[in-house]
């Protein structure tokens, strides 16, 4: 586990799977190499001597959505299979004992102060990304910091940040989000929202903020827990919201009543410029703390064909498994998300145990993943002979065992996102973005399951005796692993 990003660039750089690129532009060059490195599954970048900046003023990308450094960051064991690390990550989970942060009184991140006039956010490389895009964003791998008035509970969410001027940046974040819900009520008791944003964190804190905990767990207990020991944090001088003692650049200040200015366009996480440019709430910038060669963590979206967020999603289908068995619901096998940002398209297989077993964890799991921005716009319910992390068997599941006159069911209401393009334009017009969710459920029917078609597939015993005649025709696999993995029921 890592105290700080620093500490993960280097392992990562030490891996093999990151390169440094000197001389490129903060105005669409970064960005531009950004994305043929994610669209083509390259490896981590570190941008060094940008134009217009001094060298050591740096800008990191593509380090968490590549597998090595979503692995080093989680602490994941290597060699486990992609259902495994949902599955023990759920584990770990269940033992959750909130960890509080340990509050100090220094650290690196307090090697450069500037408050009032001093306070100059075009003073670090801050990409504009995307050609169309409207502004530059220095938060795109960001925790913006918040906390509830009501509870003191203290949420980090990641929320893009576009600058304006030299102390004003805004903040677009989603209706329904964490960070939305605090400032609303700072705003309608007449008060100033006090934020903190923090633009490179250690990779793991990263992380969490950007996944839908359940209201009132604080990312900061929890990344205590996961790494066994307290998150250093400063209790920020001007708002005393607790900061990373170890991130990069930090900015604190507030976001003034239903105060907002012109945000975006900006290439959104669904590979569309779906939602334009808004009035978006604005924050006022009252102090700066960065360390000494700073690094900006940049996770700007491209098309989301290979991973916008972590390869394996961590971020949504563990809890959404904690989540069906805390509703008490049985004969969870696996689960697995895919899809842009690893949040559309849910599946689960299950062993089904009684009538109607299918819809029951199709429809809870629709109702659970919410949050907005589509998360389980489809979930799809598959037996547990399939695996729900292989896309290739789950579409051969919907194809062969849904019977699509019944199965298939269509939910409206769910609150989706503005940044869906599939929001028709009137909907959008009254801001309504609301959206359907679509049920498969692609297992047996339960009714006629004795009658299915059986399997095509060879028994466990004449598998193992192949394998141990010859050996030579299976140096592919581990046999131990393959031959635990089958099984002889045929439907
Ligand atoms: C790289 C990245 C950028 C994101 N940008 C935004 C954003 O600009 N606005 C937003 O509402 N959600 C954004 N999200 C999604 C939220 O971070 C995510 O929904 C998270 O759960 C929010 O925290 P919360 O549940 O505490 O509100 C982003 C996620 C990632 C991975």
């Amino acid at each position: 586990m890592y105290d700080d990003l620093r500490q993960l660039i280097d392992d990562v750089e030490k891996g093999g799977q990151l390169v440094r690129v000197n001389g490129a532009h903060w105005d669409v060059e970064i960005g531009t190499i950004n994305e043929i490195n994610v669209e083509t599954r390259g490896k981590a970048l570190l941008f060094d001597e940008i134009v217009d900046y001094p060298k050591g003023y740096r800008v990191c990308t593509n380090l968490l959505q590549i597998p090595l450094g979503m692995r080093l960051a989680f602490g994941i064991e290597e060699g486990k299979s992609d259902l495994e690390v949902i599955r023990d990550f759920k584990n770990r989970m269940a033992g959750y004992q909130p960890v509080k942060p340990r509050v100090v009184k220094d650290g690196p991140v307090l090697e450069n102060v500037k408050t009032g006039d001093d306070v100059d956010m075009f003073a670090f490389p801050a990409p504009r990304w995307h050609e169309a895009d409207g502004g530059r964003y220095i938060g795109t791998g960001t925790s913006v910091i918040t906390r509830d008035p009501d509870t003191g509970w203290v949420n980090y969410g990641t929320y893009r940040s576009m600058i304006h001027t030299q102390n004003v940046i805004s903040n677009y974040s989603s209706p329904g989000k964490h960070g939305t819900i605090h400032r609303n009520k700072y705003w309608k008791r007449g008060e100033a929202c006090p934020v903190a944003m923090s633009f490179g964190s250690e990779g793991m804190l990263f992380g969490l903020s950007t996944m839908a905990l359940p209201s009132g767990a604080s990312e900061l207990e929890v990344a205590g827990f996961l790494r066994g020991e307290p998150v250093d944090v400063i209790e920020g001088p001007v708002t005393g919201l607790p900061i990373p003692a170890t991130a990069e650049i930090v900015v604190e200040g507030f976001a003034p009543v239903e105060q907002t200015m012109l945000e975006g366009p900006f290439g959104e996480w669904t590979g569309y410029y779906a939602s334009g440019a808004n009035q978006n709430p604005i924050m006022e910038v009252k102090a700066v703390y960065f360390r000494n060669d700073p690094i900006i963590y940049g996770q700007p979206p491209t098309k989301p064909v290979t991973s916008c967020w972590f390869p394996v999603p961590l971020h949504t289908a563990p809890t959404l498994w904690a989540g069906l068995e805390a509703a008490g619901i049985s004969g969870i096998k696996g689960i697995y998300i895919h899809g842009p940002g690893e949040r559309t398209f849910a599946v689960v297989s299950i062993e089904q145990q009684k009538p109607g077993h299918a819809m029951q964890v199709g429809s809870a799991a629709a109702a659970l993943l919410t949050g907005g921005a589509m998360t389980g716009k489809f979930v799809v319910v598959v037996d547990e002979d399939v695996d729900p992390s292989d896309l290739k068997e789950v579409l051969w599941a919907i194809s062969t065992r849904c019977d699509i006159e019944t199965a298939m069911h269509v939910i409206p209401g769910f609150l989706d996102s503005g940044l869906d393009p599939s929001i028709p334009p009137h909907k959008r017009a009254a801001k309504d973005i609301t959206m359907a969710k679509c049920i498969i459920n692609a297992c047996r029917p339960w009714h006629w399951k004795a009658q299915f078609p059986p399997l095509v597939k060879a028994s466990v015993a004449s598998k193992t005796s192949v394998m141990t005649k010859w050996p030579e025709a299976f140096t592919h696999l581990n046999r131990e692993q393959y031959l635990s993995s089958q099984s002889d029921v045929v439907r």
